[in-house]
């Protein structure tokens, strides 16, 4: 691996996502020696840390996640460390930020590269895209952005922090990242469907009666019930992760497998999404609270949460494109907290053929994401003993040990990022148009909310939903695979 040159900026450096998923993901590719002796990294937040400590939190951060590691490799990694105590909204901050990233550079021989992280709360994005931009703080190598998620509440919002983000960072060098597109199975997807003729084939309006899109979560809200309840499950998993894996799903196939053909292919199959209709939204769609058990809380008594609360922690729904090889085929979706169990599953339904047994069990292809990650077919064959059909699954496995080699997807992005593969992040066209379809279903939502009776449906902790989820098929043949 080649040695990239980096100072890094990561505002947000006292919070978990860096101690959780950033700082053990930077400390593999230095391993790999993708960054090595040239960069410095400096963490920035309110808290009054030092140096020093900061330097412990990322040792303590990569202890927690590795069983075993090289305690002189630990001290040289976290030497590269430094920490800036830093208000965002007062600008003189961002001067005393911008020397010290000079002078980090001097001494790493950093080449002027700069990558920004914003891994704090979202509402000071825009803020402090605005100061990156009038205090200057790009180098004059590389500059670079990363941007978690959610970016924007709605269109108007993506837009705005766009436009600010935008003053300071060309398009190519703004990486909006979402991590479900550094999930192994998520990756598959793509050589799954263009590398088998079975599946390629397969994969046409013609053949599949309907895609489902599950992610199912066992836990409830947790400690985030106040960013939560501003968000709701359409926001907070369909806006970003569903979309993306629809997305994948349906595009065309791209001329090759450059960043720009793949974007380009998702752009194409994007321009011909279907917005749903108010009518539509009203039929197609169906939102839901979980309510308590014995040991859980119900959503509306979750910690920071309006006791009144219409957000949903449970959305199904329907989508469908114009173009592409499933044209015109639903693609259902759900997601939601406090299911029976955590699931994250694909599955491609095809349609019954006629056939001389008068007989036949549904024929699909499921892709199973978290937490085991499978491929199978479920197909039909003769039972031994009758003329009866039977049903058996025909699996592509991954061992525990081919999966304990996987990547963190934080760590497979970030090696993207410095390596400027933009492939597997959201462009800002996909992103407009994720956000186009969830403001017309909010929107719909939002004035069955004004007329005082909104239909939430409340579901039980521990199962699979509420039931009204079954009830946006459009043909009583169909009905979720998994269940
Ligand atoms: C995040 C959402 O983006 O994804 C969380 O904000 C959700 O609410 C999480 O729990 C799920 O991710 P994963 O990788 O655990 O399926």
């Amino acid at each position: 691996m080649k040695n990239i040159p980096v100072v890094m900026i990561i505002f947000g450096g006292s919070g978990d996502l860096a101690h959780r998923k950033l700082y053990p993901a930077l400390f593999n590719l230095y391993e790999q020696g993708l960054i090595h002796d040239n960069f410095a990294v400096i963490g920035t937040a309110r808290r009054p840390w030092s140096h020093e400590y900061l330097r412990e939190q990322v040792s303590d951060a990569i202890h927690e996640t590795h069983d075993q590691v090289d305690e002189n490799d630990v001290k040289r990694f976290a030497s590269h460390f430094y920490y800036q105590s830093h208000d965002v909204t007062n600008v003189e901050h961002y001067e005393t930020l911008k020397k010290l990233a000079q002078e980090l550079d001097d001494r790493y021989s950093a080449q002027g590269n700069r990558l920004f992280y914003m891994a704090m709360a979202p509402r000071f994005f825009g803020t402090i895209a605005t100061h990156i931009n009038d205090q200057s703080l790009t180098g004059s190598g590389f500059n670079r952005i990363v941007v978690e998620k959610p970016f924007g509440h709605d269109l108007a919002s993506a837009e705005e922090l766009n436009k600010e983000i935008t003053a300071s960072f060309n398009e190519d060098d703004i990486f909006r990242i979402d991590h479900y597109l550094g999930k192994e199975m998520i990756q598959n997807i793509m050589p799954m469907r263009f590398t088998n003729p079975l599946i390629k084939n397969i994969c046409t309006s013609e053949n599949v009666k309907n895609i489902q899109v599950t992610l199912a979560e066992r836990l409830g809200v947790e400690a985030r019930g106040g960013y939560y309840d501003t968000s709701g499950a359409l926001r907070d998993m369909v806006q970003n992760h569903i979309f993306q894996i629809i997305t994948l799903l349906a595009m065309p196939e791209p001329k090759d497998l450059s960043s720009s053909s793949i974007h380009k292919a998702k752009q194409d199959l994007l321009e011909s999404m279907i917005i749903p209709t108010p009518e539509e939204v009203e039929k197609d769609f169906v939102r839901g609270q979980y309510l308590g058990s014995d040991n859980t809380f119900a959503y509306k008594k979750e910690p920071n949460v309006d006791p009144e609360s219409t957000t949903e922690t449970f959305v199904a729904g329907k989508v469908k494109f114009k173009k592409g090889p499933v044209a015109d085929v639903p693609i259902y979706f759900r997601t939601g907290k406090e299911f029976k169990e955590k699931k994250n599953r694909i599955d491609i339904v095809l349609k019954h053929m006629n056939n001389p047994y008068g007989q036949a069990h549904s024929n699909n292809i499921t892709i199973e994401i978290d937490p085991v990650s499978k491929i199978y077919i479920t197909i039909n064959g003769k039972k031994i003993d009758t003329s009866g059909i039977r049903r058996e699954n025909l699996t592509y496995e991954f061992s525990k040990e081919e999966m304990a080699k996987v990547p963190d997807g934080y760590e497979r992005l970030l090696h993207d990022v410095f390596v400027d593969d933009s492939t597997n992040f959201t462009h800002w066209s996909e992103l407009k148009r994720y956000w186009e379809f969830i403001d017309t279903v909010e929107d719909a939502w939002q004035k069955e909310n004004e007329k005082g009776n909104p239909k939430i449906s409340q579901y039980l902790p521990y199962r699979m939903g509420p039931k009204e989820a079954s009830d946006i098929f459009e043909s009583p043949t169909e009905h979720w695979i998994y269940e």
